[in-house]
């Protein structure tokens, strides 16, 4: 199986910044590339700065920072991509969006090339669809933070050969992940799918006044031996993710185990967005 030496990663946001910092760490040359201006840098300037905090606490010897940042090259268009052997792409959670990338990116790299896609929920059989490379297209869906977190999903397409989800799992090698492979091009993957009705279940528990979000959050961590409570762990996610992702689901299964529930409803439209551990179940209902 090929080790990828230069590894294209489209979209320079959370997940993005963090693949090429993940993959740049495990010397892989990256090219990184996002349409609005300045977002590479500041991407760079964001890994930078976590690199140096990881050396000030001695966790990282300062040559190896030196030689992460090196291995990422700020790239100002798509069509410098012509020398990835793989692509991952990172950009936002809009399908139209992640086709125009895939129909541009099947024109510039090499036609042996892994066309990787980094999203949570969409299909990855519709995504190939606009390639002229359906069997070279793959989920490769990893979790935040991406230089982290362990896991990454490997999900297979309709048409998505054997040869490839073998070389995304030996890709994730490469960068030090474990895999798991979605056999089944399924809306939430595994992990999505899972975790959807624990958030919806600890919200209800809250909106029936059975128990304080603080003591469901507790009740999950010690009872379960989870790192962190349901309610906590949802905050972070970002909570119009959250809904956002389990509208997905409900619309795609039409099963209520996905029907979000009003306290998340009303705590987004009330702006409580979560991702920084603003807790905001812990003030409901105020
Ligand atoms: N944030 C998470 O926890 C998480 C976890 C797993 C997967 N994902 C998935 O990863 C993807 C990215 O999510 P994120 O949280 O990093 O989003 P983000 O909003 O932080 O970053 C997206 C980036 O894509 C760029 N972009 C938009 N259109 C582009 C285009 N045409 N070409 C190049 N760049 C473009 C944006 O400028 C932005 O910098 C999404 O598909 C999301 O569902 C997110």
């Amino acid at each position: 199986m090929k080790t990828i030496k230069a590894l294209g990663v489209v979209g320079a946001g959370t997940m993005g910044s963090g693949i090429a910092q993940l993959a740049a760490q495990n010397n892989i040359q990256v090219l990184l590339y996002d349409n609005q201006p300045g977002a590479v840098q500041s991407a760079v300037a964001k890994i930078q700065e976590r690199l140096t905090r990881a050396v000030d606490r001695g966790q990282m010897p300062r040559g190896a920072l030196e030689q992460t940042l090196n291995n990422i090259i700020e790239k100002s268009s798509l069509e410098s991509f012509k020398d990835a052997e793989a692509v991952i792409e990172a950009v936002v959670e809009v399908m139209d969006i992640k086709k125009a990338v895939f129909r541009q990116l099947s024109e510039i790299v090499a036609p042996s090339a892994i066309l990787a896609t980094n999203t949570s929920s969409f299909s990855i059989t519709e995504l190939a669809g606009v390639t002229p490379r359906p069997k070279l297209v793959v989920g490769m869906h990893f979790f935040n933070p991406a230089p982290i977190m362990k896991l990454v999903e490997i999900v297979r397409g309709e048409d998505t050969a054997d040869e490839t989800v073998e070389s995304a799992q030996h890709l994730a090698s490469q960068m030090n992940k474990e895999t798991v492979v979605v056999q089944k091009d399924t809306p939430g993957f595994i992990v999505n799918r899972i975790l959807m009705p624990l958030f919806i279940e600890a919200m209800r528990i809250l909106e029936e006044g059975v128990a304080s979000p603080e003591d469901i959050d507790k009740a999950v961590k010690l009872g379960l031996n989870h790192p962190m409570g349901p309610l906590t762990l949802a905050d972070f996610t970002g909570l119009d993710v959250d809904l956002e992702v389990m509208d997905y689901l409900y619309d795609e299964f039409r099963d209520d185990r996905f029907a979000a529930p009003q306290v998340l409803r009303r705590l987004v439209r009330a702006g409580h967005l979560g991702k920084k551990a603003h807790r905001g179940f812990y003030h409901y209902p105020s």
